[in-house]
């Protein structure tokens, strides 16, 4: 039984990164050149919360070029999951830890960490294992499959004060649906960042999308 519990410092710091923007976009790299270019694309949106994805071998140089270039934007790492990527990620500035699932390993960790973890979650039973460490705020992935917006509403019955950033098969016109719910603070996606328009260098095409998916909010 651990008796580690989530400090209040990391606490607040994950508010903070969870108020900045109503939207996560979710990035993967095939270039590390992409990596600013494609960052400053989507803070002219008007979207400067990163999620940079492990899935490329890009990811930690992207994440420490990404904290010199856009010193205002919160650039985070995700598809953690090992304790060895949650410490790289650290160790190369991110600012924010998102995992697809948990783990006690990566939960006992996030407790004390320099990074703030969000861990994900798709079942009330996963959320009862990080909310006895303290946790508040999860990823809720995937989303669409794991119930979407009824789960969600669902979940706020037994855990009114537990957050919810929910990723997986959301597109822009869907997030509003989301953040309409009192219990979810953002959404997360990879609509935001389409592959083709990355290696087009279409950067004006991305900010678009970042502006026209924060306007759909406000409707
Ligand atoms: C993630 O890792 O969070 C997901 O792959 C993002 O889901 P999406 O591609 O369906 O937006």
């Amino acid at each position: 039984m651990s008796d580690k519990l989530l400090s209040p410092v990391l606490q607040s710091r994950l508010d903070a990164v969870l108020t900045r923007c109503p939207l996560v976009p979710v990035i993967t790299l095939e270039r590390l050149d992409d990596a600013v270019p494609l960052g400053q694309a989507l803070a002219a949106g008007g979207v400067t919360t990163l999620e940079i994805t492990l899935r490329t071998e890009h990811a930690y140089g992207a994440i420490t070029a990404l904290r010199k270039a856009l010193p205002d934007a919160w650039v985070g790492v995700g598809t953690v999951a090992t304790l060895e990527q949650y410490r790289a990620a650290e160790d190369a500035g991110a600012q924010f830890v998102i995992t697809p699932g948990s783990t006690l390993e990566l939960l006992e960790y996030g407790t004390q960490a320099q990074a703030p973890l969000i861990p994900g979650i798709s079942s009330l039973s996963e959320l009862m294992e990080g909310y006895r460490l303290g946790y508040r705020a999860f990823k809720f992935f995937p989303a669409e499959v794991a119930g979407g917006v009824p789960a969600l509403k669902a979940f706020a019955g037994p855990f009114p004060n537990v957050r919810f950033v929910p990723t997986g098969g959301i597109q822009a016109h869907m997030a509003p649906s989301y953040l309409a719910l009192s219990n979810v603070v953002a959404v997360g996606g990879s609509w935001l960042t389409p592959p083709d328009l990355i290696r087009a260098g279409d950067w004006a095409g991305i900010t678009r999308i970042a502006r026209e998916s924060l306007e759909m909010l406000k409707k």
